[in-house]
């Protein structure tokens, strides 16, 4: 109850660290130190860049944007882009990002989208369609969010993301994926030292062949499959295109 309340009165608040405004209460696991934060922002925008998946014509979707994270790393790497949408299912996130976010520009839009999220969004109902136009992104942003959610909801916004990228758009997703481990698990127990006390969904992982699979049922193909690439979470990195309209 007491980190309910601290986390509302926390939507009201934000922290300066070299002239960016960032969040007190954070949705990722091990960035609390405000460097960190905003380093571990500007790597995968680097990274982003090395890989042509930005510029500054790009319609960006940040899919579980959380507290904006990439938003303050884009800032601080003073990288231009078109478009920025960020869609959360937690409320006070994207409360946040509007309040502290939104004076970055008139591009930067955040969206609440209500789904279920056993860990994020208890009281929502169900998987929700991402609200917005088909074709519409050249770069699908998520990470540490399938990390968070189980093959179901997985492969549902899979989907999604194959009807709203454009022709030559791209996915960049992390997930925790393994070799020779059971399809889909849970906090698996001594994976990256995980106990059974982090709640629900804190880590969820896949089988390579098994998310590969899925990925495909999409009508998505991997370009890209970096194990492990994210050094602190140890999640993987992938790079995913448009194969064929997503199977009905
Ligand atoms: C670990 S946080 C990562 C936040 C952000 N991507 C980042 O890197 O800073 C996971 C985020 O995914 C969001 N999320 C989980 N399920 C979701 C869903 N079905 N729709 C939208 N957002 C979701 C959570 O609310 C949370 O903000």
């Amino acid at each position: 109850m007491i980190t309910k309340i601290k986390r509302r009165i926390n939507t009201y608040r934000s922290i300066k660290h070299k002239g960016f405004k960032l969040p007190i209460t954070r949705t990722n696991q091990g960035l609390n130190d405000n460097e960190n934060y905003l380093n571990s922002s500007k790597e995968q925008i680097d990274h982003l860049v090395s890989l042509n998946l930005i510029n500054k014509t790009s319609n960006i979707l940040d899919f579980g944007s959380g507290q904006g994270r990439l938003v303050n790393g884009l800032k601080f790497a003073d990288i231009k882009i078109k478009e920025y949408t960020g869609v959360d299912t937690d409320l006070n996130s994207i409360k946040w990002c509007k309040r502290f976010l939104s004076s970055y520009g008139k591009n930067f839009k955040f969206i609440h989208l209500p789904a279920f999220n056993a860990r994020y969004n208890k009281s929502a109902d169900g998987l929700q369609e991402i609200p917005v136009d088909n074709d519409k992104f050249d770069l699908v942003f998520l990470n540490s969010v399938f990390s968070h959610m189980m093959s179901n909801d997985v492969a549902f916004y899979l989907k999604e993301f194959n009807r709203i990228l454009s022709k030559n758009g791209a996915v960049y997703l992390t997930a925790f994926t393994e070799e020779n481990v059971p399809n889909v698990e849970e906090n698996p127990i001594n994976y990256l030292n995980e106990t059974n006390k982090n709640g629900s969904l804190h880590r969820v992982r896949f089988e390579v062949n098994y998310f590969n699979d899925m990925i495909k049922k999409a009508g998505l193909k991997t370009e890209l499959y970096l194990h492990q690439h994210i050094e602190r979470s140890k999640q993987s990195v992938y790079v995913l295109r448009k194969s064929i309209p997503p199977l009905k």
